[in-house]
């Protein structure tokens, strides 16, 4: 049975996402900063008769939660198959380049940022024990460099000064991952879920959790001949998943 850790997934995308895999068959580590809402989630899941989780308590911003977490899963296996990094926190709208705070900054990149790097090296032994090893990295489209250059693009006005560098830099360090582990059987790729309803936006989101845990398992369940280092929107491009960084 292969196995997935997912950061914040107690609720929202990433509870969905860890309903999905365990209806594929995958023994899921429920990451949860919360214990109590961890097993919340859990008590859910098993009681639809998906029982193969387990609630992992995992602050991703806490290096000292982290350490614990992957003692904890490792006295539970040798191995990890797939990281979903999920765990995101706005840090508030609206964002001001010249208004916004150092100290948003530093929260929102404690978690969106640092909290990635942090359980990824944390975890990248489990990770390269596993034959065919997956990394997500749930980004947003709102990282898009590009797009946010493109006066025609629909969010073009749409800014948020911390979120969106946050999002900017998980995607640079995703591309750096990837490139790093190029030579491997890993596959380490940024997708952006969409705009979804959930607690992150007070649930103005236009698609559902359904959806965007859709999108997210589908790159945690790759074959060998997926991509690698790609930046994945499928609400952008629902063709071919390109969007541009
Ligand atoms: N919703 C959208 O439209 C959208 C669009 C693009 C990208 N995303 C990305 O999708 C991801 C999931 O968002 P969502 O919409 O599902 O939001 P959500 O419903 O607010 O869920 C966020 C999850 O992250 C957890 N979390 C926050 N900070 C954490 C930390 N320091 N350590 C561990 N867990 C932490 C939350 O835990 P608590 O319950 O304890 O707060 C919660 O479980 C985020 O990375 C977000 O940036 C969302």
């Amino acid at each position: 049975m292969k196995s997935a850790l997912i950061t914040g997934a107690n609720k929202g995308i990433g509870f969905e996402t860890a309903r999905l895999l365990l209806r594929h068959g995958y023994h899921v580590y429920l990451g949860s900063r919360d214990l109590n809402a961890g097993l919340r989630a859990v008590d859910t899941l098993r009681a639809e008769g998906l029982t193969a989780v387990e609630a992992i308590q995992m602050d991703v911003s806490d290096s000292a939660s982290v350490k614990a977490a992957r003692i904890e899963v490792g006295q539970q296996t040798e191995v990890l198959d797939v990281l979903i990094n999920n765990a995101g926190i706005s840090g508030g709208m609206p964002q001001n380049a010249l208004g916004a705070s150092i100290e948003a900054f530093r929260q929102v990149f404690e978690t969106n940022v640092f909290g990635v790097v942090r359980v990824t090296q944390a975890f990248i032994d489990l990770l390269q024990a596993s034959p065919q090893p997956r990394i997500v990295n749930v980004s947003s489209s709102q990282g898009s460099l590009t797009l946010h250059t493109d006066p025609n693009y629909r969010y073009y006005h749409h800014k948020g000064a911390v979120y969106h560098p946050s999002k900017a830099a998980l995607n640079m360090y995703t591309i750096d991952l990837a490139y790093e582990l190029r030579d491997t059987a890993f596959k380490v790729n940024a997708v952006d879920p969409g705009f979804v309803a959930t607690d992150f936006n007070n649930h103005r989101g236009t698609g559902t959790v359904e959806e965007a845990g859709a999108r997210i398992a589908k790159y945690a369940m790759l074959d060998n001949d997926g991509p690698t280092g790609r930046f994945i929107s499928e609400e952008y491009n629902p063709q071919t998943g390109e969007i541009p960084w």
